[in-house]
């Protein structure tokens, strides 16, 4: 399988919410882990293994001012910095919600995207309006669509016309919607997953099929149809955030089995609610939700798992 290698820079200013972002998804923290993190000292170089033939290298940008004036300063022959814009496939800008310098936050950001418009004009950009824990509920739709036409406007003027921004907390599950996206948009093999995951679910006349990066939980495709937006389509009541849901409860509930140093998280089967939650392979699981479970007869289930997993082998 041909290895792929993508160089991702995490940005935005200091105490936004990057190292914690990056340790929950990548790491094993939970939230209440975050609390210890202390300030980025330049910058943490990760190189994270997904999906077994593609790099993440992921750049997590100390934010202080003191980095920032250092990552930002004009281009010469001795500064050292250059390189960080260089090659780069996607940019993660995180802004704080909260932040009481939302003029110097975005003059920052189109700081950076001007770096990027000289070194990586075809860098993918996404922007994550965080810290949405803090807002009020009823005030955040408002807040998130009013930064995001403001960072719009800002990244067309620097050439980036289709930026994608998502509300954002390590508090609830937004953050796995956010991040799967990101990573997802990455995946050079996606239509190959696709193409599986659709074949299964008409083979076994599913009701639905998420398949999920084993170490981070985040969703690489599923079943359910996709909008122009890309968006999940709701269907038959289901809970439209339940991808994201279903990632967070899982990574939750991997860290309690690790706390309590117990065997690692293989499978999980509640077959009255005919769900399955299978190991396909050393970077896949599969969430296997099937229609009208009573019907069905547990050899025939068990026989067709069998036969998903071969499938992936
Ligand atoms: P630098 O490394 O200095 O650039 O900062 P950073 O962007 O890496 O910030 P960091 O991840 O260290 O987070 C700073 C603080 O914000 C930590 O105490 C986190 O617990 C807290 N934090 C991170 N995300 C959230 C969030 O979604 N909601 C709330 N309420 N707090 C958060
Ligand atoms: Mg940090």
């Amino acid at each position: 399988m041909e290895q792929t290698k993508a160089k991702l820079l995490l940005m935005g200013r200091s105490g936004s919410g990057k190292s914690s972002m990056r340790s929950i998804i990548f790491s094993n923290y939970s939230a209440f882990d975050t609390r210890r993190l202390g300030a980025t000292i330049d910058i943490e170089h990760s190189h994270l293994k997904f999906l077994g033939n593609m790099t993440l290298n992921l750049w997590d940008c100390g934010g202080q001012d003191i980095f920032m004036d250092s990552y930002l300063q004009d281009n010469n022959e001795t500064n050292s910095k250059n390189h960080i814009f260089q090659m780069v496939q996607v940019l993660i800008h995180v802004f704080d919600v909260e932040s009481d310098e939302v003029l110097k936050d975005i003059e920052i950001f189109s700081m950076v995207l001007q770096k990027l418009r000289n070194s990586s004009p075809n860098c993918k950009i996404f922007v994550l309006i965080h810290k949405m824990d803090l807002v009020q509920i009823n005030k955040r739709d408002n807040l998130f669509n009013i930064m995001m036409s403001k960072l719009k406007e800002t990244c067309s003027m620097y050439g980036f016309d289709d930026v994608k921004g998502f509300p954002t907390s390590i508090w609830d599950e937004s953050l796995y919607k956010a991040w799967s996206s990101i990573v997802g948009s990455m995946i050079p093999t996606i239509d190959v997953y696709r193409k599986k995951v659709k074949k299964i679910t008409e083979l076994m006349n599913l009701k639905e099929f998420i398949l999920f990066e084993k170490t981070t939980f985040l969703v690489v495709c599923s079943s359910a149809e996709k909008n122009n937006d890309n968006e999940y389509v709701t269907v038959d009541n289901m809970d439209p955030k339940r991808f994201e849901k279903i990632s967070n409860v899982l990574k939750t509930y991997k860290q309690s089995i690790y706390k309590l140093k117990a065997n690692n998280f293989q499978e999980l089967q509640i077959p009255e609610h005919g769900i399955y939650i299978i190991n396909l392979n050393d970077n896949l699981m599969g969430f296997i939700n099937i229609n009208k479970p009573e019907w069905m007869n547990n050899n025939l289930i068990e026989k067709n798992l069998q036969k998903v997993k071969l499938m992936f082998s």
